[in-house]
């Protein structure tokens, strides 16, 4: 009967509603759940997108992962995967570290439609046509184990200190 009782509260206290609150003003209640996808073998998930981050490519792997259409993405703002539990100087390193050209590497916990995550090990890189950035590409491979462990504690750690 505990247990019970253990497993029904921490399933209502991992399935929760939450309001996210982007940068550019707007926000989005969303249902978030504690459960992962797994990266699946062997794939890639790639996308593109605008100066803006503004998706302008999804392959397939990208597509089933996020549980969106591809119609839901093209045209979104790449944020639309941001989970709440990536800490907001993640994203700062990788835009200060893209717009001036160079080449970002990181782990991130993304948000699928359905409310569940996917890690990830995400690297990001300018496209660059006549000297000007035109825009950005990432890959995305499966990370380790060991790497997402050290992730869930350090982003813990730096979501305190952000408050
Ligand atoms: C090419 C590229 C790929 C990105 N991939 C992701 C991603 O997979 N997940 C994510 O949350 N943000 C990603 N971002 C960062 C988002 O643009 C955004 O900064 C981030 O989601 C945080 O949202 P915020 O800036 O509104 O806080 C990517 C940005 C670029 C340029």
């Amino acid at each position: 009967m505990e247990t019970i009782d253990f497993q029904l509260i921490t399933y209502l206290e991992r399935n929760i509603d939450m309001k996210l609150h982007y940068y550019d003003g707007t926000d989005r209640v969303i249902n978030i759940i504690d459960q992962e996808e797994p990266f699946p073998d062997g794939r890639l998930i790639v996308s593109r997108t605008d100066t803006m981050g503004i998706l302008t490519h999804c392959n397939q792997s990208f597509i089933d992962m996020s549980g969106y259409t591809e119609e839901e993405l093209i045209g979104k703002n790449h944020y639309i995967l941001r989970h709440p539990d990536m800490p907001a100087a993640a994203f700062k390193g990788l835009w200060s570290t893209v717009k001036e050209g160079g080449k970002w590497d990181g782990y991130v916990k993304n948000l699928r439609k359905d409310g569940s995550y996917y890690w990830v090990h995400a690297v990001v890189i300018p496209n660059v046509r006549n000297g000007n950035i035109v825009g950005y590409t990432s890959v995305r491979r499966k990370p380790s184990r060991k790497k997402i462990n050290q992730c869930i504690s350090l982003y813990a750690e730096m979501l305190a200190e952000e408050g």
